[in-house]
C-alpha cells in the first residue's frame, strides 16, 4: 500500500527553503550560522538531508514522560542511521496531577506551541514523544494541523505497581483509598504508601487510564509503530521501537506519508471501536474527536455510541478488568484487540498506517497470547463495553462508559423488572468540587442511597480546561454502611483511572448557560438508559422562571480568571462534546505549505 503522491526528492525537502534558498542569501546564512554555533556542519544542514524535529514531552515537570529524555538518544540514532538529522525541541509540560488548576487547560495550549514550531521552524518530519493523558492528543492535534510527516512515540506505561501479591493500579488505587480514608479504614500515612506503591518505575499510569487508552488510540489511528504503544517505559523493547521510529520517520518523509493520508474517517472509526474494547478513558471521545477535527474528519459522540457502544470489553485491565500494563503488552498489547475485533468484522483493515502498511498487514497472525487478559470476542468481560450518548431537556450530550458499571449498581439501580434500563431520584447539586469537598458530609443534604449527585461548573469555561471532578464518592457515612457508589452527573470530565459509571462531559455545560445551571437541590432527575434520556422532572414554566432570575443575576456565576491563557482559552474553548477545541483552529490545516 502506498500513497498517491511522488517520492519526496532532496531538492524539494521543506528544509531547503531555510537551508538553500538562493533567492534570500541573507536569511539563509542566518540559519545556518547559527545552528553551526553549537557544532552542526555545513553538510548536515544544506545536504539535502531531511531534517527531524522531536518534539520532547518529558522533563523534570512531567514525571510521566520524563523517561523520553533517555528514549530520544536511541530515537536520534535512529534518524541518523536513516540519514536524517535530529532537532530536539521541548513541548510545553503537561502533567496530569500536578498541574493547576488543570492539566486539561494545557492540551490547547501545547497544540498551539506545536502548530507554531512545526510551521515555522525547518522541519521535514517530527517525532512526537508523548506518554502522560494530553500529550499524545495535543501532538496529534497538532501533526493534523500541520500536516508534515509525523510519527507518535509513547513512553509506554509504568511497571505494574504491587502491594504483596495485589496489583496495584495508578489512579485507581486512589479512588480505592479515599473511600477507605473516609470510613476510617486506614491512616494518612498507609494512603500515601499504598497509593506510591501504584508508582515502581517510569512510564506513565500502567492502567487503561487517559495514558494508555490515548497511546493506544494513536497506535490504533495508524500514527505509532505497530504494537509500540502499550510497551512498558523501562522494558528494552521500548528503546528499540525508539530507534526504529527514528529510523521510519525518515522514510516517512521520502515516502511524503503525511497524517492526512492516515487520519482518515476510517481510521477513526477504528480508533472509537478499539477504544470500546480496551474499555478505554472517558477521556478518549473529547480527544480523539478534537484531532478528527483539526483533521477534517466529522466525528461526534452520535458516532462513539453507534460504532463504539455494542463493542465487546477484550481487555481485562484496570479499571474496568483486573490487570495492568505489563500483563496487556505481554498478552498481545493493542494488534491483539485490533486482530481480534478485524476478524469479527468490526475493522477497516485497508487503512494507511505509519509504517507504509495497512492496518490488516499489521495485525496479521497477531492474537492474545493469554485470553484471560486479552478475552476473545465471544468470551468477553462486559458484552456491551462502548459508551452511551445520553440527551436530554438537561443537555444535548453526555457520556456514560457502561463497561464500568459494577454489579451493586446494577443491583441498586437498574433492577426494576418492569423497567431494567431506568431509575429516578432526587439530585444534590454541588457547584465546583471545593462546594463538593465542603458539603457533601453536610447531614442536612439528606443523601441516601437513592440519590443522584450533581457536578456542575466544572466544565471548560466553568473550570478553566475541565476538571476530573464528577466521580464523587457517597458521604463516609454512606460508605460506613457498604454504599461504595451513587450516580453522578456533570458537566465536567472524569479521571480515565475511575471505574465510576458517572454521566460526564455533559455539554453545554452550566457556566455557558446550559440548562444544568437551573438544577435545584431536590429535584428528580430520570435516567433511562435504553432511550438514553435524561429528563428533569421540573416543568417548563417553573424552569423559565428559573431561567429568568439567573439572567436577571448576571448568569451562572464562576471563578474569575487566574492568568492570560485561562481567559483566552474561555473566551474561545468549545464544548467537551465537540472535543474542547478551540473555535476556528480546525479551520487551519496543512499549514506546513503556507
Ligand atoms: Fe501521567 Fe497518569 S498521571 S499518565
Ligand atoms: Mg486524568
Amino acid at each position: 500500500m502506498t500513497t498517491q503522491r511522488p517520492r519526496m526528492t532532496s531538492d524539494r525537502l521543506r528544509s531547503r527553503d531555510w537551508f538553500d534558498n538562493p533567492e534570500h542569501p541573507g536569511t539563509t546564512a542566518l540559519c545556518i550560522e547559527r545552528y553551526m554555533n553549537y557544532g552542526m556542519t555545513l553538510e548536515e544542514l544544506t545536504s539535502g538531508r531531511p531534517i527531524i524535529g522531536i518534539a520532547q514531552s518529558g522533563s523534570d515537570l512531567t514525571p510521566c514522560n520524563r523517561h523520553h529524555v533517555e528514549l530520544v538518544k536511541r530515537v536520534k540514532e535512529g534518524i541518523r542511521a536513516a540519514g536524517g538529522v535530529p532537532f530536539e525541541f521541548p513541548l510545553h509540560p503537561i502533567h496530569e496531577n500536578v498541574r493547576r488548576p488543570t492539566a486539561a487547560l494545557d492540551r490547547n495550549l501545547a497544540y498551539l506551541g506545536l502548530v507554531e514550531v512545526l510551521h515555522g521552524y525547518p522541519l521535514d518530519g517530527v517525532v512526537l514523544t508523548t506518554g502522560c493523558d494530553k500529550t499524545t492528543p495535543a501532538c496529534l492535534m497538532a501533526a493534523a494541523t500541520v500536516n508534515i510527516p509525523a510519527i507518535v512515540l509513547s513512553g509506554g506505561p509504568m511497571l505494574n505497581g504491587w502491594h504483596g501479591v495485589e496489583r496495584v493500579g495508578s489512579g485507581t488505587i486512589v479512588w480505592e483509598m479515599r473511600k477507605r480514608l473516609a470510613a476510617g479504614d486506614i491512616d494518612y500515612p498507609e494512603f500515601l504508601s499504598r497509593i506510591a506503591e501504584s508508582a515502581p518505575s517510569v512510564g506513565h499510569c500502567n492502567t487503561m487510564g487517559t495514558a494508555s487508552t490515548m497511546n493506544s488510540m494513536a497506535e490504533a489511528l495508524g500514527m505509532s509503530l505497530p504494537g509500540s504503544a502499550m510497551i512498558p517505559g523501562p522494558y528494552k523493547e521500548r528503546a528499540m521501537v525508539a530507534y526504529q521510529t527514528g529510523e521510519r520517520v525518515v522514510d516517512m518523509v521520502w515516502e511524503d506519508l503525511r497524517p492526512s493520508d492516515i487520519l482518515t474517517r476510517e481510521a477513526f472509526e477504528n480508533a472509537i471501536v478499539t477504544c470500546s474494547a480496551l474499555g478505554g478513558s472517558s477521556n478518549a471521545p473529547i480527544h480523539v474527536n478534537a484531532i478528527a477535527r483539526h483533521a477534517g474528519v466529522a466525528l461526534d459522540n452520535d458516532d462513539w455510541q453507534r460504532l463504539g457502544h455494542a463493542v465487546p470489553l477484550l481487555a481485562n485491565v484496570m479499571p474496568a478488568g483486573a490487570y495492568l500494563g505489563e500483563e496487556f503488552h505481554r498478552a498481545g498489547g493493542v494488534p491483539a484487540i485490533i486482530a481480534e475485533l478485524l476478524a469479527n468484522g468490526l475493522i477497516h483493515g485497508d487503512v494507511m498506517t505509519v509504517n507504509g502498511r495497512c492496518l490488516a498487514d499489521n495485525v496479521a497472525g497477531r492474537e492474545s497470547r493469554d485470553p484471560e487478559v486479552i478475552r476473545r470476542f465471544d468470551n468477553p468481560l462486559v458484552e456491551k463495553a462502548g459508551f452511551l450518548n445520553l440527551k436530554g431537556n438537561l443537555f444535548d450530550s453526555a457520556l456514560m462508559k457502561t463497561s464500568v458499571i459494577a454489579a451493586d449498581f446494577r443491583e441498586r439501580f437498574l433492577s426494576d423488572p418492569d423497567d431494567p434500563d431506568a431509575f429516578e431520584g432526587k439530585v444534590v447539586v454541588f457547584d465546583g468540587s471545593e462546594d463538593y469537598h465542603a458539603r457533601i458530609d453536610d447531614p442536612e443534604l439528606d443523601i441516601d442511597a437513592t440519590t443522584i449527585l450533581v457536578m456542575r461548573g466544572a466544565g471548560p469555561v466553568g473550570h478553566p480546561g475541565g476538571a476530573e471532578v464528577v466521580n464523587m464518592q457517597p458521604p463516609a457515612a454512606l460508605i460506613r454502611q457498604g454504599i461504595e457508589s451513587l450516580p453522578c452527573l456533570g458537566d465536567g470530565r472524569q479521571s480515565g483511572t475511575s471505574g465510576s459509571p458517572s454521566i460526564l462531559n455533559a455539554s453545554p455545560e452550566a457556566a455557558t448557560g446550559g440548562p444544568l445551571a437551573l438544577l435545584e437541590t431536590g429535584d428528580r432527575l430520570r435516567v433511562d438508559l435504553r432511550r438514553c434520556e435524561v429528563t428533569l422532572r421540573v416543568d417548563d414554566t417553573e424552569l423559565a422562571a428559573r431561567r429568568s432570575r439567573l439572567e436577571a443575576a448576571g448568569g451562572y456565576d464562576y471563578p474569575a480568571h487566574q492568568t492570560p491563557w485561562q481567559e483566552i482559552q474561555r473566551t474561545l474553548v468549545e464544548p467537551l462534546a465537540d472535543g474542547m477545541t478551540l473555535r476556528g483552529a480546525p479551520d487551519y490545516r496543512d499549514v506546513a505549505r503556507q
